[in-house]
């Protein structure tokens, strides 16, 4: 992956305050600091409830887009080992900073650019992250990743509300004249759930659930597809069945 993983946007964000950026609220909206990482237990466990069914083991699993760790802290006493990535170095500080506090021990942190593909996982999962992604080829070249090396399920977040005029003519608008949440980086991005599904089948992963379509927290939950039964596939069950046939007169 070819990204630029220092100054920018995100780094900048994560400098200045991470808690508002991920979740768009401001702190004092947050009674207590606490807030922040007890709305980390609550959707760990809403996407645990929706994968748990589709994962037997429980070696590795990978976030993407990992913040400060309000998912990756519940979410690795799951697993033997976390791995999680993100494009802010700065985010990434803070979640070890995080990590040690909460004596986590069993997290990698990599960069997009690290190879975090290169092992079998029995878990992926991205929140609140590919809405970011300014790019289509982005959502694509994580997605191949994630078809290389998923063995159990994966849970991936878009936003795929409908696109409007509004939107696309905000877009025009120069980042000053723009609310925090509406600028460069941080904005969301609204993507066609067609060219979505269509890209999960292209690289081979199969839906095995939707949750809440159309909106900005629109959930896919994917599998590997089994592979297409062949006619040698076919032959080979055949005979297997018509020797047992014979075995048995
Ligand atoms: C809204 S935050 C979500 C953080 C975390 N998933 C959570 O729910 O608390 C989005 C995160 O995605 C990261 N990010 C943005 N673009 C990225 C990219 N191209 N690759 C990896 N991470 C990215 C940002 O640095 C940020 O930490």
């Amino acid at each position: 992956m070819e990204q630029r993983t220092h100054d920018t946007p995100w780094d900048k964000f994560a400098k200045e305050d991470p808690m508002f950026y991920i979740t768009t609220r401001r702190k004092k909206r947050w009674r207590e600091e606490d807030a922040f990482w007890q709305s980390g237990e609550v959707t760990a466990q809403f996407i645990w409830d929706l994968v748990a069914p589709h994962i037997t083991s429980y070696e590795l699993a990978i976030e993407l887009g990992c913040g400060i760790g309000r998912l990756a802290v519940p979410m690795a006493k799951k697993f033997n080992r976390l791995k999680v990535v993100d494009i802010s170095p700065h985010m990434l500080q803070k979640l070890r900073e995080r990590c040690e506090s909460f004596g986590v021990g069993n997290l990698s942190c990599c960069l997009p650019t690290d190879p975090w593909w290169e092992e079998p996982a029995d878990f992926i999962y991205s929140a609140l992250m590919f809405q970011h992604l300014e790019r289509f080829e982005e959502i694509e070249e994580y997605v191949q990743r994630i078809a290389q090396c998923l063995r159990g399920a994966a849970f991936l977040q878009c936003d795929t509300r409908p696109r409007n005029w509004f939107v696309a003519a905000r877009r025009m608008v120069p980042d000053a004249l723009l609310p925090r949440t509406q600028r460069r980086g941080m904005r969301r991005h609204r993507r066609d759930p067609d060219a979505i599904r269509a890209l999960l089948h292209m690289v081979g992963l199969r839906i095995v659930a939707e949750r809440d379509p159309g909106t900005e927290l629109h959930v896919f939950i994917v599998t590997q597809r089994p592979p297409p039964l062949t006619p040698s596939s076919l032959r080979t069950t055949t005979d297997a069945d018509e020797r047992e046939g014979e075995d048995q007169t």
